[in-house]
Formats: C-alpha cells, structure tokens, sequence
C-alpha cells in the first residue's frame, strides 16, 4: 500500500459534511485498505468557524474555501455545501487545480452538470455524485455502470422523503395535508419552508439528474413538467382507496413508446397497492427502475440524513481515490443518445378524474362526449348521489391510457359544460 496519503478537502461541515468526517476518521484503515493509501482530511471549510466541531482538528477548519481547492496538493473535494454558489465556482476551481470531485448537490448536477462534467473531462478528473439523488441509496453507479450494458425505458421513482413522509400519514391516518405538514415540520422531517420539498423542485432536480443518466441524454431542470403535492386531499386518498391505489409523489423519466424521445416528471399520481412503490413508507425512498434485459429492478433506502448521505460521499471517495491512484477516471458524461425530451402534453398516462355535476337525465351522455370528442377512452365512471339534498352528485372517471394533451382538452371542455359545477381533482394513475 501507498504510504503517502491522498489528501481530502471537505467543503460544508453540517449535518452530511460532520458525518463524512467522521466516518473518514473511524474507518480511516478500511478506508486506506480499500483504496490502497491512506485518505487525510486536509482542510473543512466551514461557514461559522467559532461552531465546535467534535472530532476535527480546529487547525483545519478554514472560512476560505476558494484558497482550500486551490492549495494544488487536494486530491479529492468534497462538496456538501449545496446550493449554485459558491458550489459550482468552488467545484471549477478544485477540478482547475487538479483534484477530482464528489458531490451531494442535486440543484447544482441538475441545472449545470453538463458544464461541470466538461470540465472534469477537460482536466482529467473524475465528477461523482452518488449523493445527489435519494441519498444512501445507490443509484447513480448502477444507472452509469451496472446497467450500461442494458437499455432503460423507465424510471419511476420516490425520491423525495418529506413528501412521501407526509403522503403516507395522510393515508395511513386520514390526515389532510397540512395537519401531516405540521406533524413532519414537528418530527423534523420537513424544514420550516417546506417549498423546495412540497412543490417538487427537489425531486424535479433529483428526475433531471436520472433521466439525464439513464437515457444518455441532456434532459435541464426545466424540461422536467413539475406539480407539487400541496392540493393532495384526504379526499383524493379515499378515491384512491376505492380504486385499490395510494398516492405518491413520484419522479417519473420515460423513452416515449417508439424510443425516439424521453420524458420527465414530478406530481402525485396514484399506484396501486401492489405495486413495489406503493409499500415505501415514512421518509424512505425508492427508485424502481424497468430495462429491455434486467427487466424490473428496485432500489430502496434512506433518502436522506447525515450518515446515509455521507455513506453515499465515502463510496464515491474511495472510487475516486482509487481512479487517482490508478491514474484512471471513471465514468463521465454520457449524452451521446441526444433524444429530444417530450414536453408534458405527449405524456401517456391514465387518469383518475373527479366531477361534480347536477344529478339529472344526460349528465352522464354529456361528460361521456366530451371524452369521446377528445379521444380519451373511458375505463370506469362511479357516480355517487350527494346526501345533501343539492341535487348534485359526484362523477368519478378513470381513463385508458391517453395524451395528457387530450386530457388537458377534456377537461377544459368539461369545465365549460353548465351540468359540470366544478372539477374536484385529476391525478394521473401511474405503475400499472
Ligand atoms: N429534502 C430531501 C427529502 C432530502 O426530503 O428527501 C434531500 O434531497
């Protein structure tokens, strides 16, 4: 083995970047056995230096962490900082100066990993970032290496455990939403703004990242259609219930049927009971992935906290230590496919559609054309009368399969009829 260390600079020292730490010092000979030298912590860079950090010698925490990426001796930064910048200039200039990188940063991966990629590649230097999507579970490596060989048409995934958390109390309790909001926000699961979980902009980041990998192809944060789970009712679960689903909020990354373009997408949608998907409660994630030979595989765990998200980093620093070792690299960018990404309206999906209309001769005739005239097939139609009296009822549509296009146009069409008095959700049913 190398006696001579390879030295690492750790970016961020909160609750991912303490747990690297640590495990870089507790495992610190399985750490050197692995990679065949010993790995050194040689700089943290922190924001409030005056915080105590157990287990860190004070003399190498740093506020500069421009200077700590440029010190020409790092072999390997870690950045757990999060956010564009300073991330993403810290991570140029760290590949500038010779040392390979290995992120957490979804946001950053998702809106500027091409870039950062190429320049990885222009410098020799490895760009891993296990971490950046559901956490401890291995995803990224799989999609890059273990299933290169194969042909990935779909992947489906919970990748977002404060939402899923939440979903599963509103299921398991009949909770409304914000009642199971306050109750994660109150466990700690959810963050006092909830936005970048609820909305879905963190699964849509995490949905980027994926398809991007899977399709060999450059899918932008925009290009990823984005609904948050903020309208999710008691009611929509029960819906689900009667159906024989649940609801999750899912990631959901497609080659269209003929295999020419690709999608991608975050919003609630139903599954059924048997799907795998439908059995990942509380805060776990879960990616379930289909390909042309593996077939069905699912990949399941802790999507978040300090010490699952840090087992991710150290598996990514010991690959990265040994490319350096072996002067190698590994698996770069791969977007060589160049698929157009679909815009939402050639998604093909069902749907599960919930009317109140006037409970009189035709109604039924009337919403039934509707969806004829749009060319959305109709699966089932359950019609309730209401008890209050009003002289409404409730319209419950589930479709065969369509463009969300059309269904767009559906309802927009039922909307404008006088015996629909209101449109009381639309989730897509997905994972049959
Ligand atoms: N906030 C994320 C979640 C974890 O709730 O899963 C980090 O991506």
């Amino acid at each position: 083995m190398r006696t001579r260390p390879l030295k690492v600079a750790l970016l961020g020292c909160g609750v991912v970047g303490s747990e690297v730490a640590r495990i870089m010092t507790t495992h610190a000979d399985d750490l050197a056995a692995r990679i065949g030298a010993p790995v050194e912590l040689a700089g943290v860079a922190v924001r409030r230096p005056s915080k105590v950090r157990a287990g860190i010698d004070p003399a190498l925490v740093t506020t500069d962490a421009t200077a700590l990426v440029k010190r020409g001796d790092i072999d390997v930064v870690v950045e757990v900082i999060g956010g564009i910048e300073p991330a993403r200039t810290l991570i140029t200039t760290a590949f500038e100066h010779g040392a390979s990188v290995v992120s957490a940063n979804k946001a950053l991966l998702a809106q500027d990993g091409a870039a950062l990629h190429a320049t990885a590649q222009d410098h020799d230097a490895d760009l891993y970032y296990e971490a950046a999507v559901a956490g401890a579970i291995p995803l990224i490596r799989p999609l890059r290496e273990s299933l290169a060989g194969d042909k990935v048409n779909r992947v489906l995934g919970i990748v977002n455990g404060t939402t899923n958390f939440i979903l599963d109390k509103m299921d398991s309790t009949g909770a409304g939403y914000q009642e199971a909001l306050d109750e994660a926000t109150a466990l700690g699961y959810a963050e006092a703004d909830p936005t970048a979980d609820v909305e879905g902009f963190d699964a849509a980041a995490k949905a980027a990242i994926l398809a991007g990998i899977a399709f060999h192809t450059r899918v932008r944060l925009d290009d990823v259609y984005r609904e948050g789970m903020t309208e999710v009712t008691a009611a929509d679960f029960a819906s689900a219930r009667a159906m024989g689903c649940t609801i999750k909020l899912l990631a959901i990354c497609e080659r269209a049927a003929d295999g020419g373009s690709v999608t991608a997408r975050v919003h609630p949608a139903m599954i059924p009971l048997s799907h795998p998907l439908a059995s990942v409660r509380g805060a776990y994630n879960a990616v379930f992935v289909e390909s042309d030979a593996a077939g069905q595989l699912m990949f399941y765990g802790p999507g978040a906290g300090g010490a699952p998200t840090a087992s991710a980093v150290l598996g990514d620093l010991v690959a990265v230590c040994r490319n350096k070792l072996s002067g190698a690299t590994g698996p770069g960018d791969s977007a060589y496919a160049r698929l157009p990404v679909s815009s939402m309206g050639e998604v093909v999906t069902r749907y599960h559609i919930s009317l109140d209309v006037a409970d009189k001769p035709g109604v039924l005739a009337q919403v039934a054309t509707v969806f004829a005239e749009h060319g959305v097939s109709i699966d089932t139609v359950r019609q309730q009368g209401r008890q209050d009296g009003g002289g409404d009822a409730s319209l419950v549509v589930v479709t065969h399969r369509a463009s969300d296009a059309s269904l767009t146009g559906t309802v927009e069409a039922l909307r404008n009829l006088d015996t629909v008095r209101g449109v009381a959700s639309i989730m897509r049913v997905e994972g049959e």
